[in-house]
């Protein structure tokens, strides 16, 4: 999590930073904070907040071409104007910005700075003061820079000013994402390519444990024994305006209504001009090897995981696994001979998978990344990569990701299974236009959503989301887009797991959203709904056409049993989306969130 960003160039720079640190808002918001250089030396802008304040706070007097930015997501410290980045050292020559965990700071405190006097409480100081105190030493800024970022261990992405060098930004990577973007007479570094398409679509890749020294006119890539690096750059395929809100309010409502076109666009991407399913042959080839699959996620995406393994089960009937990716880390279950690992992740860079990945390719396991980012640390590391093709995904809840995931998944399903030979009764490409379809009709029905949400949730204190096989899974989605952004206290249930402990929490008006989609367990989840009910619950069920009953609150219309998910999650986004407008909250950036987690 956190943001940086940094530009050495022609054109006055704080506007430059403040732009890029909008656009990676979505890594952290606690704080923020600008670092400029010029003849007369550094200048730094820090506030508790977001980029907006930032904005207001900085000193548009000072010319600056040089400088660096950050915005923050708290891990060690508060959040507060005196653990915000950029940190400098006690002379106030070395300036820097860091995203990431330095998990050996306090011994590196203990052994090199035990003369230093700190002043915040985070990790990050420790880089830059260890710089200054190597130097003190050295008198060489890059040996000292190389030599200090050797000694941390944990995940960085760094920029580092020197006062007394106008022409240079030193950078470093190891774990967490940066990348640098080229211009003709000025270079940038950002933790993503969304930071700096306004001036550039330029970049070039760094790996981990490499160190760049970012000029005006150059840049020179180095691994830290120094030895030099050649990259050539590619070009970011992200349209700039696939990153602005047009005319939505948030950014979540556009992405809830993006989704059938994502939805066409995967249909698109998978099929070939005979109407085949079309896919890296090397990932079929994997899934037909493997004799269990093992899928790795967080959040949502562990939701949507749950689901592609009710796919590639019931379809191509390989035996799924499905772990929490920060539980699977310290405590891996037994594996099975030839695996295969699936990690899927919007954004590719979540730690906790990412750490999964590198421990299961130290055992030699073969690894599938389902992303929406292709070029992502995850994508990279991984054997294959299967792209979501969503669009860059901006509010903290994910909304089309979660749908694309599935939709990849269910093609992915279909297409093991014809690889195995075996037949299937399931047209996917021509059901997910259904689907799409179907979105379309669900997403034009927003008032009925916003009246449910007001209707339900407006001041209560928590909400049950129940359902029995995948409607439990939508449930689980669900409970987490409401929690996440309107603060309700929101739970999904196995519907008939409610009467073991949970619904002894059914209070007079508590509200409980049942979702009533599949045929084999639609007696079952109602006769659910009618316990709560008796212990004075408000229930509202959404259920399927076909499937239907008198007083459902809303019926979807009917599309294929299996990808039913894909549709029933949409009024269980808009109706969280209404609760926390309603509710005042900050949609597109939910307290205490980020949207890529880059630390464990
Ligand atoms: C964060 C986001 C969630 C997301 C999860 C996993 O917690 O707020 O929306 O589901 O990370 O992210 P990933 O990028 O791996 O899908």
């Amino acid at each position: 999590m956190c943001g940086i960003v940094g530009y050495i160039g022609q054109q006055d720079t704080k506007d430059i930073l403040l732009t890029g640190l909008e656009k990676l808002e979505y890594r952290g918001y606690d704080s923020a904070g600008i670092a400029t250089l010029n003849d007369k030396g550094v200048n730094v802008s820090k506030v508790k907040g977001r980029i907006a304040t930032l904005r207001e706070a900085v000193d548009e007097s000072i010319k600056s071409t040089q400088g660096i930015g950050h915005t923050r997501w708290a891990t060690h410290g508060v959040p507060s104007e005196l653990n915000a980045h950029p940190h400098q050292s006690t002379s106030g020559r070395f300036t820097i910005v860091h995203n990431g965990v330095i998990e050996n700071y306090v011994d590196v405190r203990d052994e090199y700075l035990e003369n230093v006097e700190l002043k915040s409480d985070t990790d990050t100081e420790i880089i830059v003061q260890l710089i200054e105190v190597l130097h003190n030493d050295m008198n060489d800024v890059a040996a000292a820079f190389r030599k200090a970022v050797e000694l941390l261990t944990g995940s960085y992405a760094i920029a580092l000013l020197d006062a007394e060098n106008e022409d240079t930004i030193y950078v470093a990577k190891n774990k967490s994402p940066l990348l640098v973007g080229l211009g003709d007479d000025f270079n940038m570094v950002a933790s993503d390519s969304m930071a700096a398409l306004h001036v550039t679509d330029q970049f070039l890749e760094l790996m981990d444990k490499e160190t760049v020294i970012v000029r005006r006119d150059g840049v020179e890539i180095q691994k830290l024994d120094g030895t030099k690096v050649s990259r050539e750059p590619f070009t970011a395929e992200i349209d700039s305006s696939d990153i602005e809100k047009g005319t939505y309010p948030h950014f979540m409502l556009k992405e809830i209504d993006e989704q059938p076109f994502v939805i066409r666009k995967i249909i698109q991407e998978y099929q070939d001009e005979n109407d085949n399913i079309k896919l890296d042959a090397d990932v079929r080839a994997a899934m037909k090897a493997c004799d269990r699959i093992y899928i790795i996620a967080a959040g949502t995406s562990y939701h949507a995981g749950l689901l592609g393994k009710q796919f590639i089960e019931k379809l191509a009937n390989i035996p799924v696994e499905v772990h929490v990716a920060s539980e699977f880390s310290y405590n891996m279950p037994l594996l099975s001979e030839n695996p295969l690992f699936v990690f899927i992740s919007q954004s590719g860079e979540t730690a906790d998978s990412r750490s999964v990945l590198v421990q299961t390719k130290e055992l030699g396991h073969p690894a599938l990344t389902v992303t929406n980012v292709p070029g992502s640390t995850l994508s990279r590391e991984a054997d294959y990569t299967l792209h979501l093709h969503a669009g860059p995904e901006i509010a903290v809840a994910s909304t089309k990701a979660y749908t694309a995931q599935m939709a990849v998944l269910a093609i992915l399903a279909v297409d093991t299974a014809r690889a195995k030979g075996i037949e299937l009764d399931f047209d996917p490409m021509q059901e997910l236009g259904i689907v799409a379809n179907t979105m379309e009709a669900l997403a034009d029905q927003k008032e009925k959503f916003e009246d449910l949400a007001r209707e339900y949730l407006q001041t209560t204190r928590n909400c049950f989301f129940i359902g029995r096989g995948t409607d439990y899974y939508v449930g689980l989605e669900g409970s987490l887009k409401l929690k996440e952004i309107s603060y309700i206290q929101a739970e999904g249930f196995a519907g008939g797991e409610l009467k073991h402990g949970t619904i002894a929490l059914i209070e007079e008006g508590t509200p409980v959203i049942a979702l009533a989609t599949q045929e084999n367990v639609n007696y079952s989840i109602r006769g659910n709904v009618q316990e709560v009910e008796a212990r004075g619950a408000n229930s509202m069920i959404i259920s399927m056409k076909g499937l239907d009953k008198e007083g459902d609150a809303f019926v979807i219309p009917q599309v294929h049993e299996l990808l039913t998910p894909l549709v029933s999650v949409l009024p269980m986004q808009l109706i969280s989306y209404y609760a926390a407008l309603h509710r005042d909250c900050d949609v597109d950036k939910p307290r205490n969130l980020a949207k890529s987690v880059t630390v464990e």
